[in-house]
């Protein structure tokens, strides 16, 4: 089983619309998906009760009962509550092969990210190299300035910058209808699809059910 944590301890920051997403692209390749929401707001699990039975299916977990593994899933995405700390992080990340922070080019957002990265950093896991980091840059507009401070934020964050998502009402859309980008009409996701390209090539190329 592969294992993705999304994390990041600020609110709004994505996680659940990296995880959706995520979960909505695997399962478009014919995978089977586990979609695991540690989150008390069940943002994911309120997705995936929108979601169309005729969109391939994605497998919900809740968090309070079982794991993924004893579903046998080749994917399993675990969608995390903001402020996600201590023992439960450790733990989390210890389960995990990768860890996506999704973050967005705010003082605040950065200021939130900042300590979280330093915990990332000092967590075993990640130091003996069992578990990998990516960040994902969320509503970036490179013309702005403040794009320009998320760069300068990330370079020296120590972590791969997989790629730079932008601003864009698709991800709405999709959220509410219980869809991901790559279920929707592809002329209407064009740019967008090409943007996770980078994020998804990392991940595919590591599937451990590949090897
Ligand atoms: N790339 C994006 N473009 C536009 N809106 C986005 C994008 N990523 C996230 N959002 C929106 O930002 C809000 C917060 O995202 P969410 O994934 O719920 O964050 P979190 O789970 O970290 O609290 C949501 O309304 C979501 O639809
Ligand atoms: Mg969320």
């Amino acid at each position: 089983m592969n294992t993705i944590l999304i994390a990041n301890p600020k609110g709004g920051s994505g996680k659940t619309t990296m995880s959706t997403n995520l979960a909505g692209y695997f399962a478009s390749r014919g995978r089977h998906v586990v979609l695991s929401d540690m989150d008390r707001q069940r943002s994911a699990t309120a997705w995936l009760n929108r979601r169309p039975v005729s969109l391939p299916l994605i497998h919900g977990l809740d968090g309070r009962g079982k794991h993924a593994d004893s579903l046998s899933a080749e994917w399993s995405i675990i969608d995390s509550p903001a402020g996600l700390h201590g023992d439960k992080l450790s733990d989390a990340v210890k389960r995990a092969d990768w860890v996506v922070v999704p973050i967005q080019p705010s003082a605040f957002d950065i200021g939130a990210t900042e300590d979280f990265l330093e915990i990332l950093r000092a967590e075993k896991a990640i130091r003996k190299e069992r578990t990998f980091v990516a960040m994902v840059g969320i509503r970036v507009d490179p013309r702005t300035k403040t794009a320009l401070k998320l760069q300068e934020f990330l370079d020296q964050a120590g972590f791969p910058v997989m790629t730079n998502l932008r601003d864009g009402q698709v991800y709405m859309q999709a959220a509410e209808q219980g869809m991901s980008i790559f279920d929707m009409r592809p002329s209407l996701v064009k740019r967008d699809v090409q943007q996770w390209a980078p994020l998804l090539h990392w991940l595919i190329n590591a599937d451990r059910n590949a090897k």
